[in-house]
């Protein structure tokens, strides 16, 4: 059925559409007479730029050690055994690339891919946040775009130049998140629904209305944008306060894939390496939906993007393959990392806005304030305290920052984040 929040879907432009051409057959292993671009870093790719190169480990955490081996092959592999990483690649991903990222759909998030379905249903991009720019850039301008009171700022960004309309829920009566009624009330015809979860800034995250609100779109043949990178950072948050339990984790997840295996043909789901593996400044992001939407996002990535981050892309697809096939288990470090700083936080009795339904995920807290965020943040900057303004995540003025868990780098014992916190509460007073 065809989408009819979406624009249609452009044609890709000449060049890049000859580069991709001349990319497929390579990997084929097929002949190439090409003469397609200006791809001129392919000049040098009978030579060997450096003779010698090692890498050895270094003291790091145990955990994040497959994803440190993982780069060191992608470093070899983009810039040692050949000089690909000097040259242009397809924006959108390789067919390697997006056979990964749709592994990485099917085995975690339970979206039915068929052998072969990724080369259309799967986009790779410089980032989660390349493919939710995208995502929303890809719909149509009559449409009616919805996104939770509490939700990540740049969306409000993008909404405010784009041409469809724009509308946030109201806050929830009780707790974050949004009310499934509001939704419902708020959702007309073919409405796209966009929201991260879990959630940035508020750390919200319930399968129960995430799976609602899917429910809802789809029976207004609309969608969802299901923005997920925090997917694997997360954990419980009740009474006795924050603890990472790995079984709770696999629950969690587990609840979520059986939304997307039911209502993957309404749902555009992002995701990328940054957060589950410690990786933000590697470029490498995925998407998977409807093969119009797919299209629509490769075209608009293609026009201002002549290559992907061709180093970015090699080196991002090791440490998903990695994520993928060994168990790798670095976001299990971060979240239980996070669970203390947030039982720091609590211990100090700050005003924090937190989720009360047991769980919470992302890699921030919202922090109450007596007078507007912006002003806040304003202040507690002079002290050399750095927080952001809660105002773009709400969409409006608000008595609330958001504060980062994991600015602050981590030394046992975790004293450089106690250090930070005792200033802030000092501060405050
Ligand atoms: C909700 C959400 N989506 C997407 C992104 C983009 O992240 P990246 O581009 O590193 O994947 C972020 C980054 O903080 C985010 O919070």
């Amino acid at each position: 059925m065809s989408k009819k929040y979406l624009k249609p879907a452009p044609e890709p432009p000449a060049i890049r559409d000859a580069m991709a051409k001349a990319s497929q057959r390579e990997e084929e292993g097929l002949p190439v007479y090409d003469f397609s671009s200006g791809n001129i870093g392919r000049l040098l790719m009978e030579y060997q730029i450096f003779d010698d190169f090692s890498l050895s480990l270094g003291q790091m955490p145990d955990t994040f050690r497959k994803v440190a081996r993982a780069l060191s092959e992608g470093i070899r592999e983009a810039f040692v055994d050949s000089v690909q990483g000097l040259a242009y690649s397809p924006t959108g991903g390789t067919e390697a690339h997006k056979r990964n990222a749709g592994r990485y759909f099917r085995q975690v998030h339970g979206v039915p891919l068929g052998e072969g379905e990724e080369s259309d249903k799967v986009i790779v991009t410089a980032g989660g946040q390349q493919a939710m720019a995208a995502a929303l850039r890809s719909i149509s301008p009559d449409v009616k775009v919805i996104a939770p009171r509490w939700d990540y700022a740049p969306v409000t960004g993008i909404a405010s130049d784009a041409s469809w309309e724009f509308e946030k829920l109201p806050p929830p009566k009780k707790g974050l998140g949004f009310s499934l009624n509001d939704l419902e009330e708020t959702a007309e015809e073919g409405s796209v629904f966009y929201n991260s979860m879990p959630n940035n800034p508020s750390g919200f995250l319930s399968s129960e209305k995430l799976r609602g609100a899917a429910e809802i779109m789809a029976e207004r043949d609309g969608a969802v944008i299901w923005d997920a990178p925090y997917l694997f950072t997360t954990f419980d948050l009740d009474g006795g306060g924050a603890s990472f339990d790995a079984d709770s984790l696999n629950e969690t997840v587990e609840g979520f894939k059986k939304i997307a295996r039911d209502y993957h043909e309404n749902m555009c789901i992002l995701s990328s390496i940054s957060k589950t593996c410690l990786a933000a400044g590697i470029r490498f992001g995925f998407a998977t939906a409807s093969e119009e939407w797919i299209q629509n996002m490769n075209a608009i990535i293609g026009r201002e993007n002549l290559s992907s981050p061709t180093a970015s892309f090699i080196i991002g697809d090791k440490i998903l393959q990695a994520f993928l096939d060994e168990d790798v288990k670095a976001h299990e470090w971060i979240s239980k990392i996070l669970a203390g700083r947030v039982n720091y936080l609590l211990e100090n009795d700050l005003p924090l806005i937190l989720p009360q339904n047991g769980k919470f995920g992302a890699l921030y807290a919202l922090l109450e304030t007596e007078k507007r965020g912006d002003e806040f943040a304003q202040e507690l900057s002079e002290e050399g305290i750095i927080s952001v303004t809660a105002e773009p995540f709400y969409g409006k003025s608000v008595n609330a920052v958001r504060l980062s868990l994991v600015a602050v780098p981590y030394v046992e014992g975790d004293k450089l984040w106690k250090e930070n916190v005792d200033t802030l509460k000092e501060t405050l007073g």
